[in-house]
């Protein structure tokens, strides 16, 4: 059993390079299945999550070069298979976007129902209805969604979208490139890799304007070629280091963001007493003094990201004063809590409100990683704590953070990647 090791309470000092953005990543490999001829995607994140998705791919028959660790080159003329299994599929959530792109362009898609950290109900019935707006038949059967165009193909209209959601966006977009007429998508999601994966659809021949705000507008074009596409840097990423410095104090440079993506994130921070500057695509993070208290409530972009919630609730445990975090977007996001109250942490849960009081230090414990964010969040708090934070169930970290224990011993963080035996015994150290 792989485990992180942290000796913590060391402030942090140094850079740290972001990596390409996850959630944009794992929407914009499916959609080279949309592309005629190779496309060639840079700034690929080394996670686990990139790796399941372009096996998927690679399942379906596409070509798949690495030309180095952070660019592949991807052919899918070969693709012969339109159905992604369960045993892949529920590994993943971001599986879904396999129904959209397979849809668009082969007419029809067998998905198993998609995987993914458990945050409470996730269903996907905005994904569905809008295929079905498009002209598709949908059925879900036996665990698996079977969508297919009419035989004329499938045909653009308006889609009012129930909810703001990043996949149900993302996921109409990919089904909408190629149908007949204009797709309007209202109440669309802004995240910045809604614009990331538009902006790839532009660069290969699509014609998708709007997105990031609310209407986005999808022009089918009868075909895409291939090209050369760069990912956006990680929100997410980027925001978890952020607060890893506040937590454990020190200066670290944040380096190739894109700052603008961070103002939600930043002016959280700035409020706590956090100082940050911006330096061109870097931003300087430090905290020296005592962090203050502030409330928190996690919304669709540009609000307060739900995956930067568990991070910012570990700064918040050490602030100064009584917080208040709510969370706007899933059910059932605390199960960390538990977690930081055996570091010292006092944190209440009631629905979807936390209570945090701030304590003066957290002390170092077993830990478990409950998915990914909540996992990183046992680092951020990990490196804040006095004594040793071990933190089991790592493989959701490893989902979607590149190199985390490299990126932090850099800048001096003593944290380790440990195998422990199942049972007592021997233990080796991994690095
Ligand atoms: C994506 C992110 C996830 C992030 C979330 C919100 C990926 C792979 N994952 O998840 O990390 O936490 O955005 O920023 O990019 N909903 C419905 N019906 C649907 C779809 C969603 O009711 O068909 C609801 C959800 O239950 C949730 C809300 O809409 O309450 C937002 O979900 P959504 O934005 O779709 O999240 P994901 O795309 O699954």
């Amino acid at each position: 059993m792989l485990k992180y090791v942290i000796q913590g309470g060391k402030p942090l000092h140094g850079e740290i390079n972001i990596s390409g953005a996850k959630n944009a990543a794992v929407a914009i490999i499916p959609a080279a299945l949309l592309v005629n001829g190779t496309c060639r995607i840079e700034n690929i994140p080394q996670i686990s999550d990139v790796t399941l998705i372009l096996e998927i791919l690679q399942e379906l028959g596409a070509r798949v070069r690495t030309v180095n660790r952070s660019t592949v080159e991807i052919d899918c003329s070969s693709v012969h298979r339109t159905n992604v299994p369960y045993e892949l599929a529920r590994q993943i959530r971001a599986s879904y976007y396999f129904i959209g792109a397979l849809l668009s362009r082969f007419g029809t898609a067998q998905v198993s129902m998609p995987g993914g950290c458990d945050l409470g109900a996730r269903p996907i019935d905005l994904h569905l209805k809008g295929f079905m707006a498009l002209g598709a038949n949908v059925e879900v059967k036996n665990g698996y969604v079977h969508a297919s165009a009419p035989e004329g193909g499938l045909t653009g209209t308006h889609i009012y979208m129930d909810q703001v959601s990043v996949g149900a966006t993302m996921n109409v977009m990919l089904g909408a490139v190629f149908a007949k007429g204009t797709t309007i998508i209202e109440n669309a999601a802004k995240e910045p890799h809604i614009v990331d994966l538009a902006n790839f659809i532009n660069a290969m021949g699509g014609n998708i304007m709007g997105a990031g705000t609310d209407i986005i507008k999808v022009r089918g074009v009868s075909s895409l070629h291939g090209g050369t596409y760069s990912i956006i840097p990680d929100q997410i990423e980027a925001g978890t280091y952020m607060t890893a410095v506040a937590a454990a104090g020190g200066s670290v440079l944040i380096k190739n963001v894109i700052p603008k993506h961070l103002d939600c994130i930043t002016a959280k921070l700035l409020e706590m007493g956090v100082q940050i500057e911006e330096q061109g695509d870097d931003l300087l993070v430090s905290r020296t003094g005592t962090m203050h208290h502030t409330n928190v409530k996690t919304m669709p972009y540009p609000g307060f990201p739900t995956d930067m919630q568990s991070q910012i609730a570990v700064c918040l445990c050490l602030a100064e004063g009584t917080s208040l975090v709510t969370e706007g977007i899933w059910e059932n996001r605390y199960r960390y809590a538990d977690e930081l109250k055996r570091m010292g942490a006092k944190i209440q849960v009631d629905g979807k409100v936390a209570v945090i009081e701030g304590v003066r230090k957290l002390t170092g414990a077993p830990v478990r990683a409950c998915d990914l964010r909540a996992g990183a969040a046992m680092i951020v708090a990990g490196l804040a704590a006095d004594g040793t934070t071990e933190i089991d169930h790592i493989h959701y970290v490893e989902r979607g953070y590149e190199d985390i224990v490299g990126k932090l011993r850099n800048v001096g963080a003593d944290i380790r990647l440990v195998e422990f035996p199942d049972d007592a015994g021997h233990h080796s150290n991994v690095g």
